[in-house]
């Protein structure tokens, strides 16, 4: 089998400066759901037709093992985005698989149901089938292709929203935007196609009325669940599609033994891998290519962003990871912020409302408290104060610091990076370290301290 996907649509309903489906859902274009599921069906040969925002469309997918066709009106409609690609299937002689590309919510599982469909027609009637088209009953259709069949269950036509008779328009089930069309039979029809007289369109749904006329039998497919075959043309639909992907992915996870508490608010993007036995708290979002160890607690309204947690990570509520690397038994936050390829290593704390940038930090090493630590390597069991402050840019450039192992920076301590500090050294609370120090050594850098007498506050009366 062959497929094409149309998404040369300008997409007007969307109110969008962007082609529709470049519209993310869970951080991918909408398109890029339609590609997996037809990636994962029996197709081996698939193009996209683009037109509207042609190159932008492009570039979303340019990855992936396509080929492009080019719409060179992309109001011409779906009939003659179709023929725009039909160099490539015009001397096949086998099925060509026709999507929608706003049908994000469509599964790979029921495009190969419907090719298997065609061959049981094949097998147990003696029929061949011209076309399949996938259809859902909706209690309101408003908007969809309404299906009129006959009582074989040929398909006479489908007639679109605006051209549709009040009786028609009472008709629940409609057009999936899918098909599975014999492209001989589908090069043979789609010539004839009229352009609607309301808006000059070519509908590639008239198709199925001159197939019909043709006596070619067609069938419709029905969708196991019925959401597969939204097509997403508003901001509201792409919610509504949005929502859906999420709570299948949601359901996935928890299925293979994960523990999610009010899914509801959490949102974890289809890249996503969680190793089981994760427990997720609310409004907790985990995006991009990330990988959650083993029995980690992702606490309330933690975002997690391209980073992988090793077993037994505990995110304390509202920690914010991004591009990282935090090894087993590390316990993060509350609030705190790690960003720019850190590396946390095994059993380390990072604590309240500290802030990590790049920096590679050693095991067992705790920063519990309001800390700036950027450009930093951190040795084995190292103890940073709260408040300590890397200083790692002079205004232009930007610095590293090493501490050693075992060393002991002492709170409100600022460390004026380019900077080594050795093993088991100890540097006093309030220091300014601006030289090396060396292994076990002491770094007191602050003001002595005066007393003078009588000169407190004035006893109260
Ligand atoms: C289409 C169907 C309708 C079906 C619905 C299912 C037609 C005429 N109507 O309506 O029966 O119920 O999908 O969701 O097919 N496109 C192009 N070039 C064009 C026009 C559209 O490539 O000139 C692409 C769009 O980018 C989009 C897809 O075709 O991905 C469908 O177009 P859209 O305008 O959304 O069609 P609907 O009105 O939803
Ligand atoms: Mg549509």
């Amino acid at each position: 089998m062959k497929a094409v996907i149309l998404s040369a649509g300008v997409g007007s309903r969307f109110r969008s400066e962007k082609n529709k489906v470049l519209h993310t859902i869970l951080g991918k274009p909408m398109i890029w759901y339609v590609l997996q599921a037809v990636k994962n069906s029996s197709a081996e040969n698939i193009a996209i037709v683009v037109g509207h925002m042609a190159q932008e469309v492009k570039k979303a997918i340019e990855s992936e093992a396509v080929s492009f066709y080019y719409q060179s009106n992309p109001k011409g409609g779906t009939a003659d985005a179709l023929i725009a690609s039909a160099d490539m299937w015009r001397s096949y002689d086998g099925y060509l698989l026709v999507i929608n590309a706003d049908t994000p919510l469509i599964k790979s599982q029921t495009l190969k149901n419907m090719e298997r469909f065609i061959h049981m027609v094949k097998e147990y009637e003696n029929v061949t089938l011209s076309a399949v088209v996938l259809t859902g009953f909706l209690p309101d259709p408003t908007g969809y292709g309404r299906v009129i069949k006959d009582s074989e269950g040929n398909v006479i036509k489908i007639t679109e929203e605006k051209e549709a008779s009040f009786e028609e328009k009472k008709v629940n089930e409609v057009n999936g935007g899918v098909y599975i069309f014999y492209a001989p039979h589908l090069i043979e029809c789609i010539f004839h196609i009229k352009p609607s007289e309301k808006t000059g369109e070519l509908y590639l749904t008239d198709v199925f009325k001159i197939m019909y006329q043709r006596g070619y039998k067609t069938r419709t497919f029905m969708a196991e669940d019925a959401s597969e075959i939204m097509g997403v043309n508003t901001r509201w639909d792409l919610a509504i599609a949005e929502n859906v992907v999420r709570l299948r992915i949601l359901q996935y996870w928890a299925e293979k033994g994960n523990t999610l508490h009010q899914p509801e608010s959490i949102w974890i993007d289809p890249d996503v891998v969680l190793e089981g036995d994760v427990e997720i708290y609310s409004d907790v979002t985990l995006s991009g290519k990330t990988k959650i160890g083993r029995g980690c607690v992702i606490g309330r309204g933690c975002v997690v962003i391209n980073s992988t947690l090793g077993s037994g990570v505990v995110l304390e509520p509202y920690s914010i990871i991004k591009d990282s690397r935090i090894m087993d038994d590390a316990r993060i936050g509350p609030f705190a912020h790690l960003r720019n390829e850190c590396v946390i290593g095994e059993k380390s704390e990072i604590g309240n409302f500290v802030e990590v940038k790049k920096s590679a930090i050693g095991k067992d090493v705790k920063a519990k408290h309001l800390a700036y630590i950027g450009d930093a390597h951190i040795g084995d069991g190292t103890n940073i104060g709260a408040g300590v402050v890397f200083a790692n840019f002079d205004g232009k450039k930007k610095y590293e610091a090493h501490v050693g192992s075992g060393a002991f920076i002492g709170s409100n301590s600022l460390l004026v990076a380019p900077l080594k500090i050795g093993d088991f050294s100890y540097i006093a609370g309030g220091s300014v370290v601006t030289k090396d120090v060396p292994d076990g050594d002491l770094a007191i850098a602050r003001p002595q301290l005066r007393l003078l007498k009588g000169k407190g506050r004035e006893k109260l009366k």
